[in-house]
C-alpha cells in the first residue's frame, strides 16, 4: 500500500501535510477559545486517547455511551487536523464545555490560550517508551513516513526530525506554560499507576464533580482491555488507506517501560545522554518510572 505522506513545515517543525495544511493550521492557532475550553495537549503517543476517554467519562458523570457511541474524535476534536475538520466546526458551536485536543507545541497555541483562560491538560510520557510507540504507530499509519528500522527511527527522534519535532522542545515548551496558564500536568506512567487518584485530581482541577459510582465506571471504561476493544477509541474506523491495521493496532501494547525490549545498550546510553543535554536538571512536576 503506497505512503501519502506529504510533509508540511510550519512553525519550525515536520507535519503530515495529508493531515494538516497550512490553512487548517492557521485555524488552529487563531481559534476562539473560551474559558471553558479543556485543551488535551500532548506529544504524539503519550496517551493523547486515553485522557481522552477519561476526560469523557468525567464530562459525563459515568455515563459510557457517548464513549460507546461517538468517535473520540468527534468528542475531543483535533485543533490542527483538516481530516477532522468537521467534528471541530461542530463543537465550535457547542454551548457546554468544549474538550479539544492537539499535539501542536506550546509557543504555537499558548498566547491565544493565554487570553481565554481555557484549561490545559498536558499528559507526557517517558520518552522512551514515546520513541518506541511512535516507531510501531508509523508502521501503520500510512500518512507518515515509512520509519525504516527501529535505529533510523530513533536517530531522527533524537535528532527532533520526526513529525511533530523535538520531543524535548515539546516538553520543556509546555513545561515553560507552568505560570502563564491554567495547566494540569500528569504523565502516562501516572495514569497507570494510580488511575482513581489522578481522575479525582483532574475532578477538582476542573471543577467537576466524581461521584464513586462515576469513578468506578471510568476504571472499568478507561482501561486498557476495554479501549482496545471500543471502535470508539482503537481508531478501527479509520480507513486502511490512512491507518492500515494489519501492520499492527493503534492500542498496541499500553505498558510501561516497553523500551526495555527495544533500545540495545548503545542506544539507552547514546538517549540518556541526549535526554541529559536537553533537559539537564529539569523534572517534570509529576514522577515517571523508566
Ligand atoms: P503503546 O504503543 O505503547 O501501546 P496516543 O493516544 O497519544 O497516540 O498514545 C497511544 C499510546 O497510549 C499507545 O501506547 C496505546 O496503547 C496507549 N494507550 C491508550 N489507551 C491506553 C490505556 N487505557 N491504558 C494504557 N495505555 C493506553
Amino acid at each position: 500500500m503506497e505512503r501519502l505522506d506529504v510533509t508540511e513545515t510550519f512553525s519550525g517543525i515536520s507535519l503530515p501535510g495529508h493531515l494538516h495544511t497550512q490553512e487548517s493550521l492557521s485555524f488552529a492557532v487563531t481559534f476562539p477559545f473560551r474559558p471553558t475550553d479543556v485543551v488535551i495537549a500532548t506529544y504524539p503517543k503519550s496517551g493523547t486517547t486515553w485522557m481522552q476517554e477519561i476526560l469523557t467519562l468525567l464530562f459525563s458523570h459515568g455515563d459510557v455511551l457517548p464513549a460507546k457511541t461517538i468517535p473520540n474524535w468527534e468528542r475531543a476534536p483535533w485543533l490542527e487536523q483538516i481530516y477532522f475538520r468537521e467534528a471541530l466546526q461542530d463543537v465550535q458551536d457547542a454551548a457546554a464545555c468544549r474538550l479539544l485536543t492537539t499535539h501542536l507545541p506550546a509557543r504555537v497555541l499558548a498566547p491565544a490560550l493565554q487570553q481565554s483562560k481555557a484549561k490545559v491538560i498536558y499528559v507526557a510520557r517517558n520518552p522512551k517508551d514515546v520513541a518506541v510507540s511512535f516507531y510501531h504507530f508509523h508502521r501503520l499509519a500510512k500518512f507518515l513516513p515509512d520509519p525504516g528500522s527501529f535505529d533510523t527511527f530513533l536517530t531522527q527522534f533524537l535528532e527532533g526530525t520526526v513529525h511533530y519535532g523535538s520531543w524535548f522542545d515539546h516538553v520543556k515548551g509546555w513545561l515553560g506554560q507552568q505560570q502563564l496558564l491554567d495547566i494540569f500536568y500528569v504523565t502516562y506512567e501516572e495514569l497507570h499507576q494510580d488511575l482513581r487518584g489522578t481522575a479525582q485530581r483532574l475532578s477538582a482541577f476542573l471543577g467537576c464533580p466524581l461521584e464513586p459510582e462515576t469513578l468506578a465506571a471510568l476504571e472499568q471504561h478507561c482501561s486498557f482491555a476495554t479501549m482496545r476493544d471500543n471502535a470508539m477509541a482503537n481508531y478501527s474506523l479509520i480507513p486502511i488507506e490512512i491507518m492500515d491495521h494489519s501492520q499492527g493496532c493503534f492500542m498496541r501494547k499500553g505498558v510501561v517501560g516497553d523500551w526495555r525490549d527495544h533500545f540495545s545498550p548503545w542506544q539507552n546510553a547514546l538517549f540518556n545522554r541526549r535526554y541529559q543535554e536537553e533537559m539537564g536538571d529539569l523534572e517534570l512536576p509529576v514522577p515517571w518510572h523508566g
